[in-house]
């Protein structure tokens, strides 16, 4: 497999002391979906912007498409398509008009912009809106147009810091649906960051754990998971004694409570394994009554891992959350 980014031992200090980024290691594979989990401060956007040749780090490398970030700056730039965190568009102008801005920075020529413009605001559903003025739109339309603006160019990796922050679950679908299409469309390998685990878990191959600038874990969401400790699947049965003979004899299963009618237990990806441990249960003649699951998430590995929630939203998310809804009121 190739790699679209190698990120070694990369470290960034801030003015002498606020070290942001303390010796990080990743690989993105090519053609993949990689998600960078943190809560606020933990360096997601400072990896970012040392990977998009904004920032220079202090040590270490990186390389995308075997380009290093510092020395080969420019080749790095024309193989990325870059959404920043910030608020990147003009709201008085209209979703066009900024697009083709964009156009003329990317050095689109002119006998084809318009038509790149018109084509990249259809793909990305902004059509209709195209003549609006980007104040009049909802956050997850401006989103999109952002993300309009950086797959003009057909980057062969997309760098997304925090795409979908602050939309409501509906708009935060439909970013994602466009972001998976330009993967499918044109085999775009696609780095995003973010703090919301959901997000991460559905539409991430791989994923890292940072937390104060430092990775903490890597893996595909099902290996992270695992790291909670499984799920916890309790049963309301009618034979106890039975149930626990039963699942004595699953090696897959650890029983952590009994109470009265009741049997839970621990066991990894529930969704596959239930069906195998009913079955079980119903040929030893035991009824199931009721069956509640609670899956691990990816928010009790970090807690686990670090000792606190990547949800929290708090300091310069909270400003890009309403530096977002700003632009939404003209402001
Ligand atoms: N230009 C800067 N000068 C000094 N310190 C900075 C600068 N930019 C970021 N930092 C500090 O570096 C650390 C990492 O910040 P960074 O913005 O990379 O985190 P993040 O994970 O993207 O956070 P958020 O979720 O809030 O976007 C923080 O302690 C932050 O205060
Ligand atoms: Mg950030």
């Amino acid at each position: 497999m190739n790699k679209a980014v190698e990120v070694k031992n990369v470290v960034k200090v801030y003015g002498g002391v606020v070290r942001a980024l303390n010796g990080v290691d990743l690989d993105v594979d090519e053609g993949s979906v990689y998600a960078l989990l943190g809560p606020n401060g933990a360096g997601k956007t400072t990896l970012i912007r040392v990977m998009t040749t904004q920032l220079r780090p202090n040590e270490g490398y990186v390389k995308v498409f075997g380009y290093d970030v510092v020395n080969q700056a420019s080749k790095v730039r024309e193989l990325i398509g870059y959404v920043p965190q910030e608020v990147s568009l003009w709201s008085d102008l209209t979703g066009y008009e900024n697009l083709l801005i964009y156009a003329k920075i990317y050095g689109i020529p002119k006998d084809v912009r318009k038509r790149v413009v018109e084509e990249v605001l259809d793909f990305m559903g902004l059509k209709e809106a195209a003549n609006r003025l980007v104040r009049t739109y909802s956050g997850g339309m401006i989103r999109r147009l952002e993300i309009a603006s950086a797959v003009m160019v057909k980057p062969k990796l997309m760098v997304l810091d925090e795409p979908t922050i602050g939309l409501d679950p509906s708009a935060r679908k439909s970013v994602w649906e466009r972001i998976i299409s330009c993967k499918k469309e044109f085999g775009v390998t696609v780095f995003f960051a973010t703090h919301y685990m959901d997000e991460a878990d559905k539409y991430a191959d791989r994923i890292s754990l940072m937390s104060s600038g430092k990775i903490i874990t890597s893996g595909t969401p099902e290996e992270l998971k695992a790291l909670a400790g499984g799920d916890k699947v309790l049963l309301k049965v009618s034979n106890v004694s039975e149930t626990l003979s039963t699942l004595s004899k699953l090696n897959y299963v650890v029983v952590s409570k009994v109470n009265n009618g009741e049997v839970e237990f621990i066991v990894n990806r529930s969704a596959e394994a239930l069906p195998k441990v009913l079955k079980e249960l119903m040929s030893n003649g035991v009824e199931v009554d009721e069956i509640k699951i609670h899956e691990a998430s990816l928010d009790e590995v970090f807690i686990k891992l670090t000792g606190r929630s990547a949800l929290q939203e708090v300091g310069r998310i909270k400003e890009v959350i309403s530096a977002r809804r700003m632009i939404r009121r003209g402001g």
